[in-house]
């Protein structure tokens, strides 16, 4: 890259300091699709863009998106705006994002879609995305974190084989059991890939970066340990070596029971935690072996009020004392009431002084 790198919160930062493993009260927050339709600012620039994917690329436009719920609700990080398959799309597939429906890619399910994709592609589309991650580095005060981000392999490789998104990944998991080798060849591309984008990103000037296996909770504990855990691990393992000290944060959706061996088996630093993950389960078992992120479920935060805020204290009560970063289970959907964020950040600022 030939960007230099910009300032970076070298202390101050509550993000860093809770992923350096240091308790911090009251826990450093931010919230998974914190940027979006919900905001009524997002909903105009997006507007004013005229697609999704123009609004990504748009390093003016996405890295204003970038900076407006830090703005609004003063959060401890802002995460970069793009999305998991921005990597198909550099890669040479067909992606697309209809109105009301989700994404649409033209699916690779076979040898002939999978050499077509190229790895050289990807240079001038992840540098645009580079832009946007230098100009809100730029913009953001040195105590808040920038959170670059790309989806894990076997997530990005879900929409990828379906070419939509599906309830139980079908697609892709009954190609990864009659023909193991185009998918292993897949995932080595994603894992490839993802090392160059993510490393991108660092020189950019993100902080920390998150991996979002959204799906990594659709596979039988062998499948997760090939798709999920290894190819992981692979880029943990890069990410250490050439980017030493930057964090990188896990969000294995579905894991359950497999996250203690996602966190040793992948050297990641942090696990985000979906909303169905106990909270006994995030203090005992997973805050010993690394920093645990989430898990307040978006649905809560969408109806507010008081039932949202006893779960808050329920769970800032069972991980008090741990090294924890306050999120969601899940993303925020579109309905929720930007209020109900505000009430949530107040409280949880005001009650942990
Ligand atoms: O968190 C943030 O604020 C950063 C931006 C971000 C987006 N998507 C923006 C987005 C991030 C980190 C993502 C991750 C992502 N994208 C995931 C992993 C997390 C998860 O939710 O499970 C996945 C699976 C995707 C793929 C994707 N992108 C889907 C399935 C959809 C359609 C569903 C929907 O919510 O519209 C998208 C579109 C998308 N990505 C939007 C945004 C703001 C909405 C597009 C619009 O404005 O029209």
């Amino acid at each position: 890259m030939s960007q230099t790198p910009a300032s970076r919160p070298q202390s101050g930062s509550p993000l860093l300091a809770a992923l350096g493993g240091r308790p911090i009260s009251p826990p450093p927050i931010w919230l998974m699709r914190q940027a979006g339709r919900y905001l009524p600012e997002y909903r105009d620039l997006r507007a004013k863009a005229g697609s999704f994917l123009k609004l990504c690329y748009d390093p003016d436009l996405a890295s204003e998106v970038t900076l407006q719920p830090v703005r609004r609700f003063d959060f401890d990080a802002a995460i970069l705006f793009a999305d998991i398959l921005i990597v198909p799309h550099a890669l040479g597939q067909d992606v697309g994002f209809a109105e009301g429906e989700g994404p649409r890619l033209d699916a690779v399910t076979t040898r002939r879609a999978l050499d077509r994709l190229s790895l050289t592609a990807t240079e001038e589309k992840f540098a645009t995305i580079c832009e946007t991650v230098t100009r809100v580095r730029r913009e953001l005060s040195p105590e808040k974190a920038l959170i670059g981000f790309c989806g894990a392999p076997w997530t990005v490789a879900t929409y990828m084989i379906a070419g939509r998104g599906t309830p139980d990944q079908a697609p892709a998991r009954s190609l990864a059991y009659h023909e193991p080798e185009l998918v292993a060849d897949l995932i080595d591309l994603l894992v490839e890939t993802s090392i160059r984008y993510l490393s991108n990103q660092i020189e950019a000037g993100a902080d920390v970066v998150q991996l979002f296996d959204s799906w990594a909770g659709s596979l039988p504990d062998d499948q997760f340990a090939k798709w999920v855990i290894e190819p992981t691990a692979r880029i943990v393992h890069q990410l250490q070596v050439k980017h030493p000290g930057v964090p990188v944060i896990g969000f294995p959706r579905g894991a359950g029971p497999l996250s203690v061996r996602y966190i040793e088996q992948t050297g990641i630093d942090a696990i985000g935690c979906d909303t169905s993950l106990p909270l006994d389960t995030m203090r005992d078992d997973l805050a010993p072996r690394a920093v645990v992120q989430g898990n307040l479920d978006p649905l809560l935060l969408l109806a507010g009020g008081e039932a949202m805020l006893r779960r808050v204290d329920q769970i800032l009560t069972h991980l008090d004392g741990t090294a924890h970063i306050f999120n969601l289970g899940h993303g925020i959907v579109p309905q929720t009431p930007p209020e109900h964020v505000a009430q949530l950040v107040d409280h949880i600022r005001l009650t942990q002084r």
